[in-house]
């Protein structure tokens, strides 16, 4: 069931029940991280395997004291004063608090702030920190809309919360605070030159840490449209050009002229934009029976333009 009731949504997590909650990046898979049965829903609905730890969501930076072991790192109240609430999250030390359930065994814990307001005030009312993969089956594109949560998981949880569609619409920057220098773990909702400017380093000294991530889960096939989907670089997708009525072009920001099926994710370029635009329009090419093949165009590298390049990746069946 889809609704605005907040009150609702509380009381269900209260109660150890898991629910779909929005987020300004990708609708949440939510319930009690401190409830290790209502953890152990989350990973059975989504089908997701043990070894891809689950990120924790707070309103605020109090409940860090709880979840986290008391020696922060400079990194994390940089980030934190930074971008909080915001498209962050922040792996920091955990407490025996967490179970490990969330954190697949491992010593540290994945912190969010989310800035959505329905998803602060949530937390504010259940007064729980909230784990919340995204509310997608494992390994299919993350949802940005409360419809999408419904049509692939309605029938598995009690209440999906509506916030409307996410204006981030891509997953958070996961940046590891417990080295130093501290890494980025996984390309998202800010920009590595933001998180690089913010520390004061080199941006080459964050991109250089993002060649071998560490984030368990970062599977190379991941966030994929059941139908194939070919990757290229802004060249060669015109020799996909035949016309055939069964393409449907994933255009960065020019259209193809006269082709039926196309979606262009930004027309005047804008890459916060294009970001938001990624995973719905990837579904609704997925979802026209007509269709057989997606032919994506990367886009440009800069700005949030790896992370949307990282998730195209990792939906494609093929990269020209
Ligand atoms: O924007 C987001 O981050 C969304 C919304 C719902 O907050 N959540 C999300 O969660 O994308 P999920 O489960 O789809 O991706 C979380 C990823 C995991 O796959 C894992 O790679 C990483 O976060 N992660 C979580 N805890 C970690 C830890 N302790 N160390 C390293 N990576 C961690
Ligand atoms: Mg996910």
């Amino acid at each position: 069931m889809i609704g605005t009731d907040i009150q609702k949504a509380a009381a269900l997590l209260q109660a150890g029940e898991v629910i779909g909650m929005p987020t300004e990046t990708v609708y949440g898979l939510a319930g009690n991280a401190l409830n290790a049965q209502a953890v152990a829903k989350i990973f059975a609905i989504k089908k997701r395997p043990t070894f891809d730890p689950l990120i924790v969501h707070i309103f605020d930076l109090s409940q860090i004291e709880l979840l986290s072991k008391s020696s922060l790192s400079e990194s994390f109240y940089v980030l934190a004063n930074r971008f909080w609430p915001g498209p962050l999250t922040l792996v920091v030390e955990k407490s025996d608090a967490v179970p490990d359930i969330v954190t697949s065994g491992l010593s540290t814990v994945g912190i969010r702030m989310p800035a959505h307001p329905m998803a602060q005030q949530l937390l504010r009312l259940c007064n729980l920190p909230l784990a919340a993969p995204s509310a997608n089956p494992f390994g299919y594109i993350s949802p940005v809309t409360a419809e999408h949560v419904a049509r692939q998981l309605g029938d598995q949880v009690p209440y999906i919360l509506d916030g409307g569609r996410c204006q981030i619409g891509l997953e958070s920057t996961i940046v590891d605070c417990t080295v130093t220098p501290a890494r980025i773990l996984r390309k998202g909702g800010i920009s590595v030159e933001k998180i690089a400017e913010a520390l004061g380093y080199q941006p080459d000294v964050l991109s250089h840490s993002t060649d071998n991530p560490k984030a368990p889960g970062m599977l190379s096939s991941h966030y994929a449209p059941r139908k194939k989907l070919i990757l290229t670089d802004q060249k060669s997708v015109f020799s996909y050009y035949h016309n055939k009525n069964n393409i449907a072009f994933l255009r960065y920001r020019t259209p193809i002229k006269q082709h039926p099926i196309q979606r262009i994710l930004s027309p005047n370029g804008s890459d916060a934009e294009a970001a938001a635009n990624l995973f719905y329009f990837l579904r609704e090419l997925d979802e026209m029976s007509e269709i057989d093949l997606i032919v994506a165009e990367k886009a440009p590298d800069k700005g949030l333009g790896p992370a949307i390049n990282d998730r195209l990746q990792r939906a494609a069946t093929e990269v020209i």
